[in-house]
């Protein structure tokens, strides 16, 4: 339903029942199998969602500052080669960095619509108020919702450019991605564009790093899913009890966050009405965040019917955004 708050526009496609549903499959799925895996989107309520940005700010997580450089360099550009007057963000957090390309199509009298996407209603409400303050005429149309789930049920109006920003793209896995792909391509138009941004392939120390910080902050984001699943589902874990892991599998180009168990339990889930044991030293996949080379990435975009634009990497060889067309 949607509901109009100041000048900002807010639809929920994630109400109370859906989210507990989709969470509780997700969970009891993840925590039955061998080996346990969770899936990275229950990070973010609102503490997740702040440890996001206090982890963007870390002097070992580069990608932020690197897309952000590209941003800086080049919304003009992207804003022009797009001729978009409507931007839709998916996974858009606090839309920090989306001012730059709000801010290149404004400049050309070309900004008619925001909409960011998010699944965490409050992060997204905040970022939505902020933002139709400092752009008023914009319609500011927030939407609750999973790009994994409910991508054909996003706006349509105007010439829109999806932007896809963070190497958000790299927590889905290879399958998952194809499918993200090819659905957002399926809701897209002629004329319509999608500016993804991707971590790219590198030293595997500083990958590494940027996955396992000396303050903590990536170790306490990666527990949070287990507060999360306490608090909606009436568990007891307790997330001290779980180390924070993160390593990279070379063969798939990706990095892995686990959380291991440091002791042998068993964990009650009242909503689901399961008990889980683990063993000592069992792993469970929180997260993998791939990295991208160049032309995979293009590739992976043509597969799903995209024609790879201009491509804009930052002087260092970290991060790319790709401007791909429909
Ligand atoms: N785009 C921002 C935030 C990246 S963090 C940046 O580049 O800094 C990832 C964001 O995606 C979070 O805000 C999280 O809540 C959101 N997210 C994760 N999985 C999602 C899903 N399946 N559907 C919608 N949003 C999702
Ligand atoms: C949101 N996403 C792109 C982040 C990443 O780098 O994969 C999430 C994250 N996980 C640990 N640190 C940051």
């Amino acid at each position: 339903m949607p509901v109009s708050q100041s000048d900002v526009r807010l639809t929920s496609h994630l109400g109370d029942d859906y989210l507990s549903q989709a969470l509780e499959n997700d969970v009891r799925a993840g925590l039955s199998s061998d080996p346990k895996w969770l899936p990275p989107k229950w990070f973010y309520d609102e503490t997740g969602s702040e440890l996001f940005s206090q982890i963007t700010r870390l002097p070992e997580y580069y990608p932020t500052r690197r897309e952000l450089s590209i941003l800086r360099r080049h919304s003009t550009d992207i804003a022009a080669d797009s001729g978009a007057d409507t931007l839709v963000e998916l996974g858009s957090g606090t839309s920090e960095k989306t001012v730059l390309l709000l801010d290149a199509l404004a400049s050309v009298g070309r900004l008619r619509a925001y909409t960011p996407v998010d699944v965490d209603a409050v992060t997204l409400r905040d970022a939505a108020r902020r933002l139709a303050a400092r752009y008023p005429g914009t319609e500011v149309h927030a939407v609750c919702a999973d790009f994994e789930r409910h991508l054909a049920l996003l706006p349509k109006r105007g010439r829109r450019m999806v932007a896809f920003l963070g190497g958000t793209i790299g927590n889905l896995d290879p399958e998952a991605r194809a499918v993200f792909l090819k659905e957002l391509r399926d809701t897209l138009s002629p004329g319509d564009s999608f500016l993804l941004g991707a971590d790219l392939v590198k030293d595997t120390g500083r990958l590494v790093a940027a996955y396992d910080d000396a303050a903590g902050v990536t170790a306490a984001f990666n527990r949070n899913v287990l507060h999360v699943i306490n608090h909606r589902l009436e568990a007891d874990f307790d997330p001290d009890a779980f180390e924070h892991v993160a390593l990279y599998d070379e063969r798939n180009d990706w990095i892995e966050m686990r959380l291991r168990a440091s002791r042998a339990m068993t964990v009650r889930i009242v909503a689901l009405d399961l008990s889980v044991s683990f063993e000592e030293g069992e792993e469970t996949r929180t997260e993998i965040s791939a990295k991208f080379r160049p032309e995979g990435l293009n590739g992976e975009l043509v597969a799903a019917g995209f024609t790879p634009g201009q491509t804009y990497t930052d002087p260092t060889g970290d991060f790319t955004l790709v401007l791909a067309h429909a």
